[in-house]
């Protein structure tokens, strides 16, 4: 699902955001590895307004491994605890509960100090559309929960789905816009599938993608489309242009003349990409 965000509705989903957070202990903001400052909430902070904060770095599995664990670093110097988890095969899923009831020690052991019995940590999971909410919220439950999201004119009463002991959470999830108004942001999200492609040139999102892979994984685009010559310099424009040029001709996308389509031949690049032909990537890196 991709959501077209405009003023009116960031407001309505922070609204719905912070409505729910009255109701839980902690949030688990889920982000995509492969680029977690893109695919993060610019106002997520202020939105949050002190909540405990547990950051998941899902679809690890996509990432560049050793890129994920200096992001995992980077958050932690950044005074976060951050986890990283493959939702779809639950590959560090059950780190969350354990890691969310952490955060809560302090809190936790005041309450069996004054002898009160601790209740199982409520929680929310907040990202933007298509990081995988529905996915996690399925693997934490165990069980495959409806897709319900917020949608205007349907009330329906907040579920809490049993986690273990030790845990429930809430089955809506909140859903959080991403930071617009930077274009490579826009680029990254768009290269992995995250918005939808009609917003930005099919031709600028491979760009992007082909001169990013060029610079820092030649070899498995090489590979990929049996490339020759890693361009010499990744600013020039026609050295990227060059390289598109060569996966289209790769791929048969000809044109009258010998011209290489490159509508064609970007859409191509951007099927596989997208389908983990290339291998594991980082669109990110923190240091
Ligand atoms: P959302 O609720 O945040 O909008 O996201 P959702 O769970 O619908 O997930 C969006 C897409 O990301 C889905 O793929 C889902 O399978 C995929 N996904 C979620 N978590 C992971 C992960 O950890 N690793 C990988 N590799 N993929 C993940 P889809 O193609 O849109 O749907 P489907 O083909 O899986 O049905």
């Amino acid at each position: 699902m991709t959501i077209q965000w405009f003023p009116g509705h960031m407001t309505k989903a922070r609204r719905q955001i912070q409505e729910k957070l009255k109701l839980i202990d902690v949030v688990i903001e889920l982000i995509d590895a492969r680029l977690p400052l893109s695919s993060r909430n610019p106002m997520i902070d202020e939105i949050l307004q002190g909540k405990p904060r547990l950051i998941v770095l899902n679809k690890a599995d996509l990432a560049d491994p050793s890129i994920t664990r200096q992001w995992i670093d980077y958050f932690k110097e950044e005074g976060h605890t951050a986890v990283q988890v493959d939702a779809t095969s639950g590959q560090g899923v059950k780190e969350i509960p354990v890691k969310a009831k952490e955060l809560l020690r302090d809190k936790i052991e005041r309450q069996l100090a004054k002898g009160i019995n601790p209740r199982a940590v409520r929680a929310l999971i907040v990202g933007i559309p298509n990081v995988g909410k529905s996915t996690l919220i399925n693997r934490l439950a165990g069980r495959s929960i409806a897709a319900t999201g917020d949608r205007p004119g349907v009330t329906k009463a907040q579920q809490w789905i049993k986690v273990g002991t030790e845990m429930e959470l809430l089955d809506t999830p909140g859903i959080l816009w991403p930071k617009f108004e930077d274009q490579n942001v826009g680029y990254r999200l768009a290269l992995t599938g995250a918005i939808r492609e009609e917003i930005l040139n099919v031709e600028d999102i491979a760009f992007f993608g082909v001169k990013y892979l060029a610079k820092y994984y030649w070899d498995p685009l090489r590979e990929r489309f049996d490339l020759k010559e890693q361009p010499q310099d990744t600013e020039n424009p026609d050295e990227i242009v060059t390289v598109m040029e060569e996966i289209g001709r790769k791929r048969g996308c000809i044109v009258s003349g010998g011209r290489v389509d490159l509508e064609k031949a970007s859409g191509i690049f951007l099927r596989e990409l997208r389908a983990g032909k290339l291998g594991r990537y980082s669109l990110e890196a923190p240091y």
